[in-house]
């Protein structure tokens, strides 16, 4: 199997696993596709949330023509997986928190779970913790506020230092206590995006796991060591294009978004 592969997510984290793909094969045709319009997923109920992801990924998939679909967003993978798989005739790989190598990584066996209010919740989230750390304590913390702060920072603006902190008061107390937290998954990709200022409000030097290797490593898999020698064109797309998203996407090497749906469509419920 060639490329191209098509990354989807809420809004710009999903270049955090662009740019993981990028370096394990940096010949590859992707496409990006983001539902903006809908930003943030994290704070939506499951059932709208559910159609609305399938109606997207659809449109950029028949758009697109992709071999793959990346659905690089733990909000929409630890829901949607499933009827997406039922729906799209292509191979669709989710990114879900990385709880097993952190739970490989930690030595004090006290990991922190950074996501979004509806990956916490999941039931899917649930299980990953029970099979793949149960002998760790999980501080889960909601830190919808920081998908907030890495668009802004992708659109050029520095990251609020004073929200980044507050949001993670929880974590940093975490690492205060017996067993002290040493390690924390970014349970969403748009995390990655803030590491440098993560890493530098934490009190005490901390291990951050994302998931984009292993993504990108699954993708590569799929492909073959053909994908790399197949250049397609890059394409973007999204349901509300707009000079800060261009921005965004132009740092990752990616061309101005088309729009996906049609204008009255984009921001309703499907
Ligand atoms: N980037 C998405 C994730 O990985 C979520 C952002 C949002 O709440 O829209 O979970």
């Amino acid at each position: 199997m060639t490329g191209p592969v098509l990354i989807f997510d809420s809004g710009v984290g999903g270049l955090s696993v662009a740019a993981a793909l990028r370096r394990h094969a940096p010949g590859i045709g992707l496409g990006y596709v983001c539902d903006n319009a809908w930003l943030p997923y994290g704070l939506r109920p499951d059932a709208s949330l559910t159609r609305r992801i399938v109606a997207v990924c659809q449109a950029a998939v028949a758009a697109f023509r992709p071999a793959v679909l990346v659905v690089a967003c733990n909000t929409a993978s630890t829901l949607a997986l499933e009827p997406l798989r039922r729906t799209l005739a292509i191979p669709v790989v989710g990114t879900v928190p990385a709880i097993k190598p952190a739970a490989a990584l930690s030595r004090t066996r006290h990991l922190g779970l950074l996501a979004t209010t509806a990956t916490l919740r999941r039931p899917y989230t649930q299980r990953l913790i029970e099979r793949f750390a149960a002998g760790c304590r999980v501080t889960g913390i909601a830190a919808d506020a920081l998908v907030h702060e890495a668009e802004a920072r992708l659109g050029g603006a520095d990251p609020d230092a004073a929200r980044l902190d507050a949001a993670l008061a929880p974590l940093w107390q975490a690492t205060k206590e017996e067993p002290a937290l040493d390690t924390v998954v970014l349970g969403c990709t748009h995390f990655p995006l803030l590491t440098p200022s993560l890493a530098a409000l934490a009190p005490v030097p901390l291990t951050w796991v994302d998931s984009g290797e292993a993504i990108a490593r699954r993708v590569g898999q799929l492909l073959g060591p053909e994908s790399s020698r197949c250049r397609a064109g890059d394409q973007t797309f999204a349901t509300a294009p707009g000079p800060l998203l261009t921005r965004a996407l132009a740092a990752y090497g990616m061309p101005p978004p088309l729009p996906l749906m049609p204008a009255a469509d984009a921001a309703a419920a499907p």
